[in-house]
């Protein structure tokens, strides 16, 4: 039976000053001014919208994640008054994490001291690489000096709890730079790092004129070195990309992947939502352009679908299997609305190969891949296709 799930928030906003080759997201190279105030009062206008979607009003925010984009583009004042708002609606747990994702390049003392004061107690830095030379390739605005203050600025604002993006299999990565990098990082002990091979995605720069990438072996070792090093450094994987030291695994992370619900907003957000009531589980994306979704009145969707029933077993496992620690009987059971019965044959043939494993945690049956099964996440996910 479908139950309600926790609540996250994402905001999206949707600007950079800078454009880099190989990023898909949504995000424009900013005119300047941008249109800051403009844009929070419809971030809340797109909060209300959202809100009035909700069946229970009494249910906590879990977390909040401010991404972009480069939200650092945006002061603390704005962020102040956009949270006060929302926690005028929705309550937020005493554990809430509010992250806000920030680029070294425009990293200053004064607005990490107004984010902590705005009550983002998280932060995400696009770090990418500590080598100058590939950091130009990437086209980032920052500099690997830039890289190091940032960091140093976010710690003396207060900052404990903070996560490092970094990517890996650069254009004419070595394995040696591709450890460097990670041991740059792991050296300024962050809580979490999220370390990201390199894609090449379509409707990018990268994508119409692709540099030269380190062969398979290469990236291979990396992946394989890379991992040891974080894991005997304190880093312990518990997604894909995510490495957390002991109790900081990212909360909104966590519950995005697990299956849980999400009210997203801004420019071209996505959404996930459970109406118990209805017994459907629906998914929202917002308009995509930063003018259209600025000037929108009230509806900002773009798109809202129903997740085929059909699909929602698939929809669930390609999520829920990317955490390391699986999922248990019952969050498979009340967050899809369906009985575990449907995906027993898929895991029992996965189980009989040794790619998937079924424990007992405190009389809870739990699922999980095998290590030999995460490596071969897509087969993995296939039987169930
Ligand atoms: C939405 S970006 C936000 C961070 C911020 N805009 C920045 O770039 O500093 C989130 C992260 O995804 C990763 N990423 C983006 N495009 C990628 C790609 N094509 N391949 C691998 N990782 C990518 C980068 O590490 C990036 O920091
Ligand atoms: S700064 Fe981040 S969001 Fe902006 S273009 Fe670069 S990778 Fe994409």
């Amino acid at each position: 039976m479908l139950e309600r799930p926790p609540l996250s928030l994402y905001i999206h906003i949707p600007w950079c000053e800078h454009k880099c080759p190989y990023c898909d997201f949504n995000s424009h190279e900013a005119s300047s001014p941008l249109p800051e105030s403009e844009y929070v009062n419809a971030l809340l206008e797109d909060f209300k919208y959202e809100y009035s979607r909700l069946e229970d009003l009494d249910v906590e925010l879990i977390s909040i994640f401010i991404g972009g984009g480069t939200p650092s583009l945006f002061s603390g004042e704005s962020y102040k008054y956009l949270l006060e708002e929302i926690n005028l609606k929705l309550p937020f747990s005493n554990k809430i994490e509010i992250t806000l994702e920030v680029n070294p390049g425009t990293a200053e003392a004064g607005r990490f001291i107004s984010y902590r004061e705005a009550g983002i107690n998280r932060l995400s830095i696009g770090v990418q690489s500590f080598d100058n030379n590939c950091l130009k390739q990437l086209e980032r605005i920052h500099s690997a000096e830039q890289a190091f203050n940032a960091i140093k600025t976010a710690t003396s604002a207060g900052f404990t709890n903070f996560n490092i993006d970094l990517m890996h299999g650069l254009p004419g990565q070595t394995i040696d730079q591709a450890l460097n990098d990670l041991q740059n990082v792991i050296d300024r002990r962050p809580t979490h790092i999220s370390w990201y091979q390199l894609t090449i995605e379509p409707n990018t720069k990268f994508y119409r004129k692709t540099p030269i990438l380190p062969v398979e072996p290469v990236l291979k070792n990396i992946q394989d070195e890379g991992h040891k090093l974080l894991e005997s450094s304190g880093y312990k994987q518990y997604e894909v990309s995510a490495y957390a030291t002991e109790t900081y695994a990212s909360i909104h992370n966590k519950n995005y992947w697990s299956f849980g619900d999400y009210l997203g907003i801004g420019a071209g957000a996505h959404g996930k939502l459970s109406l118990i009531s209805e017994a459907k589980l629906i998914r929202t994306r917002k308009l995509r352009r930063p003018d259209h979704y600025t000037s929108a009145l009230n509806d900002r969707t773009a798109e809202l679908i129903e997740i085929p029933s059909g699909q929602i077993a698939l929809e669930f496992l390609m999520n829920a299997l990317r955490l390391k620690d699986g999922f248990s009987r019952r969050q498979f059971e009340t967050r899809t609305g369906l009985s575990l019965d449907e995906i027993t044959k898929g895991v029992e043939s996965l189980v009989n190969r040794g790619l998937m494993q079924r424990t007992s945690v405190e009389g809870q049956l739990f699922i999980s891949t095998t290590p030999k099964g995460y490596l071969f996440l897509n087969n993995v996910i296939g039987e169930f296709l």
